[in-house]
């Protein structure tokens, strides 16, 4: 993946996150919508995991049948929202190896602070994907990478529902690797570090706590 940020235009991605929006949309529904999309935007990130063959036999003859290269991928997921988009892309990659991190905004410091880390061995072999739904300051998600490449991760890449432009403008400057894939890029963050337009408090909306 060469470019830095890929909004994700197509048709069936910016209908659901309408809906996800729309702040009439149940808890349920959100949740539904929030697995359907996580899918289509795993398909996007993957598009260049690389390919190697392997021999089978068709009930017809033999090929040389396409299949992925190298180390199951790893998915790790930023607590707590991040759950939300595992599911739907488990679904689509059964196989991948599954890590968390946890962070909290120190009050005083205001910076992130580690409470949970617990990731996949040898993540120096493999497509490292971080799932978090909402891409605000950057602060959690570039907080996160820290930790990932200091435990070897190497290829790692990003996948959001929603960014900020700042967000996207921190990762660039502090991880210009880490390629991000997204539905949208709205207009600004507010001053409670809220994406606007945005659709709220992701958490809350698929657990439906407040
Ligand atoms: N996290 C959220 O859940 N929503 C935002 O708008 C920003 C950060």
């Amino acid at each position: 993946m060469t470019q830095h940020l890929t909004i994700v235009h197509h048709p069936l991605v910016q209908h659901k996150l309408s809906i996800m929006r729309d702040k009439s949309t149940s808890t349920a529904g959100f949740r539904r919508l929030l697995r359907e999309i996580s899918q289509l935007l795993a398909y996007e990130i993957t598009r260049e995991i690389p390919l190697t063959t392997r021999r089978i036999e068709t009930p017809l003859c033999e090929m040389d049948a396409p299949e992925i290269d190298g180390k199951k991928l790893a998915l790790v997921s930023i607590l707590r929202a991040g759950n939300g988009l595992l599911d739907g892309i488990l679904e689509l990659i059964p196989a991948a190896r599954v890590g968390f991190v946890g962070l909290y905004r120190d009050p005083e410091t205001l910076k992130p602070v580690q409470y949970y880390y617990k990731v996949p061995s040898e993540l120096e072999d493999r497509m490292v994907i971080v799932v978090d739904p909402m891409l605000a300051t950057g602060n959690s998600s570039v907080a996160a990478i820290d930790l990932l490449k200091q435990s070897g991760a190497r290829n790692i890449r990003f996948l959001c529902l929603l960014a900020a432009p700042e967000g996207v403008k921190r990762m660039a400057e502090a991880h210009p690797d880490v390629p991000i894939v997204t539905a949208a890029v709205d207009e600004r963050l507010n001053d409670h570090g809220y994406i606007v337009p945005g659709l709220g408090d992701a958490g809350d909306r698929m657990f439906g706590t407040k």
